[in-house]
């Protein structure tokens, strides 16, 4: 599929990269050079893919790197709303997909799928003046062929879950159409909408988690999901509002 082929609907349009460095690094520089709402830059293959927290994201060819520019008209602090809008497409997108695999939404945004990663996001906001972003890129990756082993957190890939055969462009298809619709609803609806359906899909809630910070790990139980995308975790001495971290459930 090349930018002419796609058919993707608007305002969405494909810049594609054989090898890149990082798909987020290529979106952000072009947003900083104008680049409008919807634009995509995808990869078949990144040299110095990122991930959060600073790590790797290894990227070799066959499975699915890109990252998309949106210029939201939102306070900063509700941008982080959108890797939910992201979370959330993916979902349904991936679950069309591979129906016959258990698909969970794992906080912040990374999806499971059959209980390992699938897929991350690195979400990414640039400021303008106050209080409002310049723009948004988000940058996600799906293991579609092959999934890296020696990781913190176990992953996965469709063809190691038994679904082979799945293009990226196909993935990448399907997460526009289902992104266009969730965002177009978070635009209109606010986050209640995307909170709700993620926490149908979430992974742990309810469930004994420990929270890795920078510096220190915290025990309680996974309760809720914020009105800002923050999770809410239960210790004895009261709930914990959690803005960034790594959750891992703690089997019993
Ligand atoms: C994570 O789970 O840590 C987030 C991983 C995000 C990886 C994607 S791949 C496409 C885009 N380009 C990058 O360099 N990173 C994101």
């Amino acid at each position: 599929m090349s930018a002419e082929t796609a058919k993707l609907p608007p305002p969405f349009r494909l810049i594609t990269r054989r090898a890149i460095g990082s798909t987020n690094d290529e979106a952000k520089r072009l947003a900083r050079d104008g680049a409008g709402e919807g634009m995509i830059v995808w990869a078949m293959t990144q040299t110095a893919g990122r991930g959060r927290r600073g790590r790797l994201w290894v990227s070799p060819p066959g499975n699915l790197y890109f990252s998309l520019v949106l210029r939201p008209q939102c306070r900063v602090a509700d941008a982080a709303q959108l890797g939910f809008v992201a979370a959330v497409a993916l979902t349904v997108a991936i679950g069309e997909l591979a129906p016959n695999i258990e698909l969970r939404c794992k906080w912040p945004n990374d999806l499971l799928a059959n209980g390992k990663k699938i897929s991350g996001i690195l979400l990414e906001t640039e400021m303008i003046a106050g209080d409002r972003p310049d723009f948004v890129v988000i940058g996600i990756g799906v293991n579609l062929a092959a999934s890296p082993r020696d990781v913190a957190y176990p992953a996965t890939s469709l063809a190691d879950e038994g679904v082979t055969g799945v293009v990226p462009e196909v993935a990448l298809t399907g997460f526009v159409e289902h992104f266009a619709e969730w965002l177009a609803l978070w635009r209109e609806d606010g986050f209640d909408p995307i909170r709700e359906a993620w926490l149908k899909q979430a992974a742990g809630l309810g469930e004994p988690t420990q929270v890795r910070l920078e510096h220190e790990t915290l025990a309680g139980r996974f309760v809720d999901l914020d009105n800002d995308g923050a999770l809410l975790l239960g210790m004895p001495s009261g709930n914990r509002r959690i803005a960034a971290g790594e959750i891992f459930q703690v089997t019993t």
